[in-house]
């Protein structure tokens, strides 16, 4: 499962612990989260906002006043996280928390919070095993926030016992497992039909006219589209990526034909249909069964249209969802409009390549989506997250 796209709220106390969130941040940034960072006033005689923003991509907010008269806004903090993670929590911060003692912007964050709440508590042995402590601990695990036990080791004080706030990565997987089991499987009992990648038309034996996408995109919405529960039928063009998700059927093609015959053996059965491939638009008339030797100055190739896949996925629709991908250059709104009618979708995402780090090959997208009534504009972001994306727009207007 993946964390990536998710918007996870870090809020540090004043703990020797808080140098470890330097390491969280890093791990969580790696899976492809989005990170903020926020922390009590107190927070930054142990740890800088520098160091934690650089790592985060973000600023960090400790108070509720920013620089030149502004206002950081700890409610639309709050209601921006999918998860907050309290950490560490020292005593102090965790006690402020279930009895609602509003003196910081990480306490009115907490309070103003929709989300769910995990928190790792750090703090010396003595302090963790007091009665007022555990008093709280069991109140916030009432309140239904996760707490991560801390550790037993060597603590910052030289004693020994349980006091240390859980190691990064045990954070993670806490993180991890929280979005895992909390994944609603929307597209349990659909079956989703995804072309990707690109095709190769064959000139002879050795050659073929092919283009420069990577799969990258169809591999990730597919992969997505199993963790909402779908069974995902994969037709996949010549590509090295490789699926993580069970509960996908790749099929490996290399033309455009041969994609277009996979896809219509499936296609009564599909949902909902997403072509992501790179389609190429024409195929040599004749291919040659040897190898083209070098000899003329010049040579020519007659080209005949392929079928149109998508059009034809329009054409023959029922029951299906259908969304096209429009990679255009050029007049790329009324494009990817044209598109959008002329092959009776339901959705078109449209990339540009004139946007940096959208269309092929690269790990990000920048897309645009369009229905026949709505339009809507994204972030440059990893092909991941731009696959979320996809899925929820499909969801709320499929499932509505
Ligand atoms: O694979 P990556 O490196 O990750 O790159 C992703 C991508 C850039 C390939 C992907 O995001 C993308 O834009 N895919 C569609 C590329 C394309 O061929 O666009 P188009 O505007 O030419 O085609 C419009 C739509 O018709 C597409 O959904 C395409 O799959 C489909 N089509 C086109 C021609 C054809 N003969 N049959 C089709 O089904």
């Amino acid at each position: 499962m993946s964390i990536s796209g998710k918007k996870i709220l870090i809020a540090v106390s004043g703990g020797i612990a808080a140098y470890k969130i330097h390491f969280l941040i890093r791990d969580l940034i790696k899976q492809g989260a989005d990170v903020q960072v926020i922390m009590t006033p107190d927070t930054e005689r142990f740890v800088t906002k520098l160091s934690l923003s650089t790592l985060s991509k973000k600023p960090v907010y400790s108070d509720f006043f920013g620089d030149n008269g502004t206002w950081n806004n700890h409610v639309e903090l709050a209601l921006w996280a999918d998860v907050m993670i309290v950490a560490p929590c020292t005593a102090n911060t965790l006690a402020k928390m279930v009895n609602g003692i509003c003196d910081n912007l990480v306490i009115a964050t907490y309070m103003s919070a929709k989300c769910p709440v995990i928190i790792a508590p750090a703090m010396d042995l003595d302090m963790y095993k007091h009665p007022s402590t555990q008093k709280n601990i069991d109140l916030a695990e009432s309140f239904g926030h996760i707490v991560i036990p801390a550790e037993s080791g060597e603590l910052a004080s030289g004693l020994v016992g349980q006091g240390r706030m859980a190691e990064p990565e045990t954070i993670t997987k806490t993180i991890v497992q929280f979005f895992n089991f909390n994944l609603k499987k929307n597209l349990e009992g659909k079956i989703v039909l995804i072309t990707a990648g690109p095709t190769y038309e064959a000139i002879d034996p050795v050659r073929f006219i092919g283009n420069h996408s990577s799969g990258k995109m169809g591999y990730s919405l597919a992969d997505e589209a199993a963790r909402r529960g779908a069974k995902v039928i994969l037709i996949s063009g010549p590509s090295s990526e490789k699926v993580s998700e069970k509960n996908i059927e790749i099929h490996k093609v290399t033309s455009a034909k041969e994609m277009f015959d996979k896809v219509f053996e499936f296609y009564d059965t599909a949902d909902i249909g997403i072509a992501s491939a790179a389609v190429a638009d024409y195929t040599p008339k004749m291919v040659a069964t040897e190898k083209i030797k070098k000899n003329d100055e010049s040579f020519t190739i007659e080209l005949i249209k392929n079928p149109d896949i998508l059009k034809t996925m329009g054409e023959k629709k029922k029951h299906q969802f259908l969304v096209g991908f429009a990679l255009e250059t050029q007049n790329e709104e009324e494009n990817a409009i044209g598109k959008l009618h002329k092959k009776n979708l339901d959705m078109i995402v449209l990339n540009s390549l004139r946007d940096a780090g959208a269309g092929f090959k690269n790990d990000t997208n920048k897309i645009k989506i369009f229905t026949p009534s709505e339009k809507k504009e994204f972030d440059l972001k990893s092909k991941d997250s731009v696959a979320i994306d996809i899925l929820d727009f499909v969801e709320n207007q499929y499932l509505k």
